[in-house]
């Protein structure tokens, strides 16, 4: 039997989901109930979230918790984090403690201008093209007049427009270099838009417009994060020797890309919750940060750690493009919420925020790693995620942790104590 459909974005959701039970669930009872668990009571919100995208069926959870006790260039924060691994927000919340009381993260946002491009075609002279560039650059900012009004006022817009030469890439490929200010918004539809009017005043006859879209990539919407202390406030026990290991860490994921990609993992895990949270883009952070790891040719850590003199330092350098008002920062109720507790920041303060999240991240891992190992920390919610996935119950859960405690968390392990529990009552 085909599995193929016509016009399903038309048919309704009550259709959708028979259509879907109909061709794939196995069980039509039960993946139907498990649809309707996760569907709001709240008609409303649920009606916003199905129209948030297409073809929506129910939501998909994810947890959302705090970590509190991030001190930043003075001031106090509680960070929203929506993320489902364990683990991520305990390690942000003992890493804002560490630091808080040893001065906090102090964070600079160094640049903040956006990208978008027009990529053509062209066969005829690039001096000719030149020329007409130069007598069109006025009229193209003009043709983008209408969208740009408003965040003109706001201190935005269109900073620069540049036309490149991309033969040396591909054949007669160049393109107009569009850089933007987006203020608090990330910009996305506001680049887009004044790009395809920048695209269609620009075109004529020899000219192939191919496409006209925003880069992720932003190198030059840049915010950085610090923390520093004595090396003696390093660590309880020989805090020499593990401030070293912890510099010679982010050194291995500075020269070994299969390091350097799990290192900046472990960073995404903390930036990409806090940009999920707020309502803002995690693929597109997530994209534009790991190509600036590779900046220079080669994969590499987006931190650094240094011991100078007496003291151990440890910075993340990354592109941020976020926004606090727009998409769904403000229509996001949650999103909304996540803005309000951290105290209505611009974007250039979310920015602070979400690179010291990545630092505080990185730190938790790094610490764990040369210290105690990683797995310690981990087993305690693994273990939670194997008892919940063998539904024990809270005795259960009680005394499988006690027997457990320092000892190797494996899924067959628990299952078989469970087991055995559960035969002795
Ligand atoms: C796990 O999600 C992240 C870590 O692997 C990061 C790292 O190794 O640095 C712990």
């Amino acid at each position: 039997m085909s599995k193929l459909v016509k016009g399903f974005s038309k048919l309704s959701k009550a259709d959708k989901i028979n259509w879907l039970a109909e061709n794939f669930f196995l069980d039509r009872a039960s993946g139907i109930k498990t649809l309707e668990q996760y569907v709001n009571k709240d008609h409303k919100l649920q009606q916003l979230h199905d129209e948030f995208i297409e073809n929506t069926i129910s939501n998909f959870y994810v947890p959302y918790a705090i970590a509190p006790n991030f001190v930043i260039n003075g001031k106090s924060y509680a960070i929203p984090m929506a993320i489902e691994e364990s683990s991520v927000v305990a390690a942000a919340s003992l890493t804002a403690k560490f630091w808080s009381d040893r001065g906090g993260f102090k964070a600079d946002v160094i640049s903040t201008r956006k990208v978008g491009q027009v990529h053509f075609i062209y066969k005829g002279s690039a001096e000719a093209l030149e020329t007409y560039f130069d007598n069109v650059k006025d009229d193209l900012i003009k043709a983008t007049d209408h969208i740009t009004e408003n965040m003109r006022k706001r201190g935005g817009g269109i900073v620069g427009i540049e036309l490149r030469d991309k033969r040396d890439s591909l054949d007669d490929y160049y393109q107009l270099h569009v850089t933007f200010e987006t203020g608090d918004s990330m910009g996305a539809n506001f680049i887009n838009s004044c790009l395809e009017a920048i695209a269609s005043s620009f075109e004529k006859e020899g000219i192939q417009i191919v496409m006209s879209i925003l880069s992720n990539y932003v190198p030059e919407c840049l915010v950085s994060a610090e923390v520093s202390c004595k090396v003696k406030d390093f660590f309880p026990e020989n805090p020499r020797l593990y401030a070293e290991k912890f510099v010679q860490a982010v050194d291995i994921a500075k020269v070994e890309p299969y390091r350097a990609v799990t290192h900046n993992k472990g960073i995404m895990n903390g930036i990409d919750a806090v940009v999920l949270a707020t309502g803002n883009d995690f693929r597109a952070v997530a994209a534009g940060a790991h190509a600036y790891a590779c900046r220079d040719g080669k994969y590499r850590s987006l931190t650094n750690a240094r011991i100078e003199k007496n003291n151990f330092i440890f910075s993340i350098e990354l592109p941020l493009s976020l926004g606090t008002v727009g998409g769904l920062t403000k229509l996001h109720p949650l999103a909304k919420l996540s803005l309000e507790i951290l105290q209505n920041p611009t974007a250039q303060e979310l920015m602070q925020i979400v690179a010291v999240a990545g630092l505080a991240q990185n730190f938790a891992a790094l610490r764990a790693l040369t210290t105690t190992g990683i797995q310690q920390g981990h087993m305690k919610m693994h273990l939670l995620n194997i008892l919940n996935q063998l539904e024990a119950n809270v005795h259960e859960k009680e005394v499988i942790t006690k027997a457990f405690n320092g000892k190797t968390v494996s899924h067959s392990a628990v299952a078989e104590y469970l087991h055995s529990l559960r035969t002795e009552q």
